[in-house]
């Protein structure tokens, strides 16, 4: 079980702290590329939510962003987004800054009216949020297998489905 190590405030980002993001991202993979996705999402206007989480002294140390998924066939209707990427610095990992900040952004969602949440991400770490695999083959997508997991928010998500999602064009470099 982790734990934080010191008081975290999360919040929605502002434009100066787009530089600050970039970086962060960069770290956390050890690659400029998701760095640029944020960015591409960003200028094509995919962006749901984005927060970052910060330190008492007010720097940023960790990000999280949720990218408009359409949908169609039967739940054509349903608001669903996908989680992508999250990052925390790497010499502040594992002190519960990444889970801290995805229970909060994923709360600001379900408040929002937000249906479904995808993530293709490590199946040790997604389902302590909800997010589970099986939910995941109701949804036809480029992505399969347990990494690929899904989060209901609504009851309309969970009896909505299938349906087949097209992601924001930024991730086909990604495919
Ligand atoms: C993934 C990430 C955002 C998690 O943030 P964090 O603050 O380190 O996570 P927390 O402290 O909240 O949770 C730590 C737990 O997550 C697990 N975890 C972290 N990264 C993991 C990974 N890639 N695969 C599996 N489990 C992972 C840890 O083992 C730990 O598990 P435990 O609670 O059972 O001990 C952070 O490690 C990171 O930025 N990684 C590099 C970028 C990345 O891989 N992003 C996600 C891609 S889907």
């Amino acid at each position: 079980m982790t734990g934080t190590a010191t008081p975290l405030s999360i919040r929605a980002v502002l434009p100066a702290d787009e530089g600050d993001i970039a970086e962060l991202i960069a770290a956390a993979f050890g690659q400029p590329d998701e760095a640029h996705l944020v960015r591409e999402l960003r200028a094509c206007g995919a962006l749901v939510l984005e927060r970052v989480a910060c330190d008492p002294s007010g720097q940023i140390v960790g990000h999280v962003a949720f990218s408009r998924v359409t949908g169609a066939g039967q739940g054509h209707r349903l608001e669903i987004s996908c989680l992508a990427p999250v990052s925390v610095w790497p010499n502040l990992q594992k002190q519960g800054i990444g889970s801290a900040l995805i229970r909060a952004a994923l709360d600001d969602l379900r408040a929002a009216g937000e249906d479904l949440v995808l993530v293709l991400g490590p199946p040790a770490y997604y389902p302590r949020f909800g997010f589970d695999p099986v939910l995941a083959r109701k949804v036809s997508a480029p992505y399969a297998g347990d990494a690929f997991q899904a989060l209901a928010l609504t009851p309309a998500a969970r009896d909505g489905l299938p349906v087949e999602v097209t992601f924001a064009t930024p991730f086909e470099a990604f495919e």
